[in-house]
């Protein structure tokens, strides 16, 4: 309930707010970000999309991408304007099929002015048409598209809508997919979910693919170019697709010895983690010179040079496990990257237990031994490392050491049973570090902020004791 405003410049003004009821608030701008401690300007206030719509064709001789995009939001507030994240260049825009005023601010914000006020709770459509040349629009100072030599990728953290299409770009928002992508006759194009249909026509091939599960941003991809592309089953008969580049050359092999590994290595981490939370599965290898992999959802990118040395079935499981951590529950802020990362990576360490390749204490003991605690490794706090640390390998190595140190100070029962149930608690949603701190206290019966913040949030090396955590 609204109290009335005391200080009332004129008796005309004063006509005019007893005319207004309290509780319509002038129509306000939404924010141009959605509040990230780390990336204010990324993602928007005032709406929530529920669906995006992608129409787009790309043509990988020049680069050029064109298309429509449909978005389907509700207004969370009287939203006079609103702005969307987006770096290409933008035609015409359309508020519940009128045109809107737009206007650029920024690298990457599309601030829309809609013809009428939006009210507060109420759906609404946006068309954006666009266009650009996506490997030369640089934003934030680089550009997250890469080219290859038959198409082009959009795969990157946290930044990769920017170049490929307008959205509310931050993971406290998701919504499902539907991507349409016509290429030249002969070149595919591959996105997240299912291929729903392709068809052929005056040249140029068109495919459809779906995601039907809250979706982040960034994790939505499209990948176009030649591919070889492989099919499977889960136990459960969830659909996996693997798309290899055809011009890999010497990695191919490897490649296709880890990722060909998809259903076998999902079907265990669903015993370890509760059930795989999408309805599809696999990873996709283009042929770009990025040496990194990424957990875009249910299709994994994965840079050739993960394979340079030869098969590396763990960068798989620590993708998959991502499908779990970091896609099904997501950060809430980026500075919660640890929810995502030390999960990944003490997955990789279970993996090799169950291979018995080295237990996780093992793993653990001889992590925390590669550090000598002079290393400035251990000045970086997994649990907040600062937007330009957010990869930092103390999130993914200390990240793991602290759940290590978890299991060891509450059991394998209640540790396994933490996994397991935050990923059913937060199933398609958004957690903190701090929520995991309050779940496993609660599951476990321990007090364990001490544990937490010997691994999470002091920039120096724990003690030996603490290693094993057997004091605290
Ligand atoms: N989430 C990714 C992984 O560890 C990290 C990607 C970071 N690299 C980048 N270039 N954005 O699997
Ligand atoms: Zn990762």
């Amino acid at each position: 309930m609204r109290h009335h405003r005391l200080i009332v410049p004129s008796a005309a003004a004063a006509c005019l707010l007893l005319a207004i009821p309290a509780s319509a608030a002038e129509p306000a701008p939404g924010a141009p970000g959605i509040g990230d401690s780390y990336y204010p300007s990324y993602g928007n206030g005032g709406y929530d999309v529920s669906h995006y719509d992608l129409r787009l064709k790309y043509q990988p001789k020049t680069d050029r991408l064109e298309g429509t995009a449909t978005i389907v939001a509700k207004a969370k507030q009287d939203l006079s304007r609103f702005n969307l994240d987006f770096a290409l260049d933008v035609r015409e825009v359309l508020v519940g099929g009128k045109k809107a005023a737009f206007t650029r601010t920024g690298d990457h914000e599309l601030e829309i002015t809609p013809s009428a006020a939006l009210d507060s709770g109420r759906p609404f459509t946006v068309v954006v048409r666009y266009s650009g040349t996506p490997s030369k629009v640089e934003a934030g100072g680089f550009t997250g598209w890469q080219r290859t030599p038959d198409g082009g990728v959009a795969a990157n953290e946290p930044e990769s809508a920017w170049w490929w299409f307008p959205s509310n770009d931050h993971p406290l928002d998701k919504a499902t997919y539907d991507v349409s992508v016509a290429v030249p006759d002969g070149t595919q194009a591959i996105s997240n979910g299912v291929l729903t249909s392709n068809s052929s026509q005056l040249g140029w091939t068109r495919y459809n693919w779906r995601s039907s599960k809250p979706q982040a941003t960034y994790l939505a991809t499209l990948a176009v170019g030649k591919f070889d592309i492989t099919t499977d089953t889960t136990a459960n008969g969830l659909p996996v697709l693997n798309a290899y580049s055809k011009d890999l050359g010497d990695t191919a092999g490897a490649a296709r010895a880890s990722i060909e590994r998809t259903a076998e290595i999902a079907d265990w981490e669903s015993t370890v983690f509760g059930p795989y939370p999408f309805e599809a599965l696999g990873g996709y290898v283009p042929n770009v010179s990025a040496g990194f992999a990424l957990e875009t959802q249910t299709r994994s990118f994965y840079g050739p040079k993960k394979f340079a040395k030869g098969s590396n079935v763990s960068v798989v499981v620590h993708e998959l496990a991502h499908q779990w951590f970091g896609d099904s529950v997501s950060v809430k802020d980026w500075r919660d990257i640890w929810i995502n990362e030390g999960f990944a990576s003490y997955a990789q360490w279970l993996w090799s237990e169950k291979e018995g390749e080295g237990t996780a204490q093992e793993l653990a003991d001889y992590t925390y031994d590669s550090y000598p605690a002079d290393d400035p490794f251990w000045k970086v706090e997994p649990g907040n490392p600062g937007a330009e640390n957010q990869f930092h390998e103390a999130v993914y190595d200390r990240g793991a050491l602290a759940l290590q140190a978890l299991r060891n100070r509450v059991g394998d029962k209640d540790f396994f049973a933490i996994l397991k149930g935050w990923t059913t608690k937060n199933r398609y949603g958004n957690a903190s570090v701090k929520d995991f701190v309050t779940y496993a206290e609660k599951v476990s019966g321990e007090p364990l902020a001490a544990l937490f913040d010997t691994w999470l949030f002091t920039p120096s090396k724990p003690g030996a004791t603490q290693a094993r955590a057997a004091e605290l």
